[in-house]
């Protein structure tokens, strides 16, 4: 029997073989064929795949799209996935899918609470949760760097921030477990509902009664504290928009971050000179970190639906259309960075958008830059003689949030 290559096959079918779970480990060679053919029409999936880094950053700022994404998931008289005693806050769209002017209020109220200066003075505590992690990690000869390191910091650190009590935070890590295929944005429609929905609605209960709690007793060190604050200063949001977007900083900030640190660990390890240059000078961790994103981005792609008829190159795109911009593949389009399938910290210019672009540019880039680059650097000053057990290690599901199930190191020794 023939098989189709990759470049004789139809956009459609190059969507399914993207989806296939043996894509998951290297899916780039088929993103370089959509970008081989332009920005593509899907008629199959009223949609357009853009590719092309030019492109895709233009459009991310294009006003004529909207990130109301759930306009075209979700058309009027969907079934709603929640049951009728579901707290009113968890039918709110997160501000990352709404367009101005909610956006613009909503997003107004936290950006103060993320900018690079505010992060800065987290560094003393992240340092310490990285090391914590890594101080456990020394007791076997191998050790997993995701469930010992990547997936507990990013919900550790940001519930600390939200001021959830400690004894509650192994409730938060359990909840953004169920979410995960929510937030992949591939599951289909009944696939696994009840699971995300139900964590859903729980965190929402809790962030509810938290909310309350800290509007009878607000203390003066936390940003749930701040935000009430901020709320009855200016009465410019609702009860239910404030836990929504509580809600989101919890989320969003979690799977991706996760990501992050899998990918850079992955990618040091393939790459050990420069997982030795960073063991030399942990001054390079930055650089390492914003190559990670370019390369082996924690968020693939992101989507927009078209407010009216437009063109993109060659391409018609009908108004209510989907238009999914293949961030990863855009990293890897040479007109943006030279030799891109190259995994180099030292390259001298890193384009990515791996926190997007515009107007809804990731918020928390400050922070997730801050835990990625301490916990790349900790990892190549701590851990000795690292190296996969295996290659490529088992990747999870996910399309979109896509990453490793496991992440196996053998070592010798962590100092
Ligand atoms: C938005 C990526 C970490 C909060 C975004 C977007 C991307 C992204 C690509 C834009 C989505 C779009 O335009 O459709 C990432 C990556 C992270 C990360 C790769 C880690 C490596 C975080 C953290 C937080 C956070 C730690 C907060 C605690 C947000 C929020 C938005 C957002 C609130 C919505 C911004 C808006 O709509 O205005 N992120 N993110 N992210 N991110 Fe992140």
């Amino acid at each position: 029997m023939s098989h189709a290559t990759n470049s004789e096959m139809s956009g459609f079918h190059l969507v399914g073989k993207l989806l296939e779970h043996a894509s998951r480990p290297d899916p780039y060679p088929i993103y370089a064929e959509f970008r081989a053919r332009g920005p593509l029409w899907i008629e199959e999936m009223s949609s357009l795949v853009v590719t092309g880094y030019h492109d895709c950053e233009t459009l991310l700022r294009d006003p004529r799209l909207s990130a109301e994404r759930w306009r075209f998931f979700q058309p009027d008289g969907a079934a709603d996935p929640y049951p009728q005693d579901a707290p009113a806050s968890v039918r709110r769209p997160w501000f990352l899918s709404l367009d101005p002017p909610d956006h613009t209020r909503l997003r107004r109220l936290v950006s103060s609470a993320f900018t690079a200066r505010t992060v800065a003075r987290m560094e003393d505590s992240v340092t310490r949760l990285v090391d914590e992690c890594l101080d456990r990690a020394a007791d076997g000869e191998t050790f997993d760097v995701m469930s010992g390191l990547a997936y507990s910091l990013p919900v550790t650190v940001i519930c600390r921030m939200l001021g959830v009590p400690q004894a509650d935070e192994r409730l938060f890590h359990r909840w953004t477990a169920q979410l995960t295929r929510l937030l992949d944005g591939f599951s289909n429609p009944g696939d696994g509902n009840e699971e995300w929905a139900g964590g859903m609605v729980d965190m929402h209960r809790y962030v509810n009664d938290l909310v309350a709690e800290r509007r009878r007793s607000p203390r003066r060190d936390d940003l749930i504290s701040e935000l009430l604050a901020a709320q009855e200063g200016g009465d410019v949001l609702s009860h239910d928009e404030l836990v929504s977007t509580i809600v989101l900083l919890l989320v969003a900030g979690h799977e991706t971050t996760v990501n992050l640190i899998a990918n850079g660990v992955l990618a040091l390890l393939r790459h050990p000179g420069h997982l030795a240059a960073l063991r030399a000078d942990p001054g390079t961790a930055s650089a390492v970190v914003e190559e990670t994103l370019r390369y082996d981005p924690p968020v693939q792609l992101t989507a927009r639906v078209a407010k009216e008829d437009m063109s993109v190159g060659k391409a018609k795109v009908p108004a209510g259309s989907l238009v999914i911009l293949l961030l990863a593949a855009a990293h890897r389009d040479p007109e943006a960075n030279p030799d891109p399938d190259r995994f180099d910290p030292s390259r001298e210019q890193v384009r990515h958008l791996g926190f997007g672009f515009g107007p809804h540019f990731c918020l928390g880039s400050p922070l997730a830059r801050l835990e990625g680059r301490v916990a790349l650097a900790a990892f190549a000053r701590r851990v000795r003689g690292p190296e996969l057990v295996a290659d490529p290690p088992p990747y999870r599901e996910h399309i979109n949030l896509r990453g490793v199930s496991e992440l196996l190191v053998s070592h010798a020794g962590v100092t």
